[in-house]
């Protein structure tokens, strides 16, 4: 006799309020949020679905919304052999995902000693945690001038960042959160770094030769005034802390702050 199918019951299960697609290679989601869910805005959890055989597979990701936010979005990229990606991409609104309710991360305010200045340098889908800091009303209260770099290789893959800084400048929650002058803080700074477009290069390649600088009318970086955030790949992580560490500043954590936090974005 056959023994009945079990199907598995999905543990920490929300479900998907909405997909959508950006390119072949990104897409967010947003997920319901469990109502006993606190996190910092920055942090990220352990998502993901059940394999075949009913055990879970979870990656960490980003919150991409900020913590006031009554969803959860997150921003992935599509891997087509990547054990997650390969079938995350094809969620649908109503299907359910696992959510491990334990924020963590080192890209957050806590981290950070105070500063006038902040920098988040993000590159492909590291913008995430800086899409959930850049809705975040302290970023405005903290600081005088908020500069947000993502570098792509090809401008399709800018969408998402330019969509988020719309909805920052124009759609009116935050200006309602933080006020109109507030929201004046905040500068975009996007490159490409394969596709021809208004600003090309790795964002590494322009610190370093003064570009970056000079185009937003910054002397210098400084201990005393710049605080920065990083997420991206281990590459443009290792590169920016030496260029940050030549300007005289260093790396913080939750238990010590400082003056600058990296993490790497999820790559699988
Ligand atoms: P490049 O096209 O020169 O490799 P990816 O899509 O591979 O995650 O890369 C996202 C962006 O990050 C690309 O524009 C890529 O530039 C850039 N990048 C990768 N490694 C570094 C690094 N070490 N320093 C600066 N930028 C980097």
């Amino acid at each position: 006799m056959n023994a009945p199918k079990v199907t598995p019951t999905v543990p920490d299960a929300q479900t998907v309020l909405g997909v959508k697609h950006y390119t072949d290679r990104l897409f967010s989601f947003k997920v319901t949020r469990p109502k006993t869910l606190r996190f910092r805005s920055g942090e990220f959890v352990m998502i993901g679905l059940l394999k075949d055989d009913g055990r879970p597979l979870l990656r960490a990701y980003s919150i991409a919304s900020p913590a006031w936010d009554d969803e959860l979005e997150f921003y992935s990229i599509k891997v087509p052999d990547g054990p997650l990606t390969s079938k995350l991409q094809h969620v649908k609104k109503g299907d359910q995902i696992i959510l491990r309710p334990k924020p963590v991360g080192t890209l957050v305010h806590d981290a950070l000693l105070p500063g006038k200045r902040i920098w988040f340098f993000a590159t492909g889908t590291g913008i995430a945690p800086f899409s959930s800091l850049l809705r975040e009303p302290q970023t405005y209260e903290d600081y005088e001038q908020i500069i947000l770099t993502h570098t792509c290789r090809n401008k399709n893959e800018l969408v998402y960042g330019e969509n988020l800084i719309q909805e920052i400048r124009h759609g009116g929650i935050m200006s309602d959160l933080v006020g109109d002058k507030a929201v004046k803080k905040l500068e975009y700074y996007p490159t490409t770094t394969r596709d021809p477009s208004n600003q090309m290069g790795r964002i590494t390649d322009l610190l370093e030769n003064g570009k970056l600088l000079k185009d937003l009318g910054i002397e210098s970086i400084s201990q005393e005034t710049d605080r920065a955030m990083v997420c991206g790949s281990i590459g443009l992580n290792t590169d920016l802390k030496k260029i940050f560490e030549r300007f005289g500043l260093k790396e913080g954590a939750n238990s010590e702050p400082a003056h600058y936090v990296v993490e790497k974005a999820f790559v699988g």
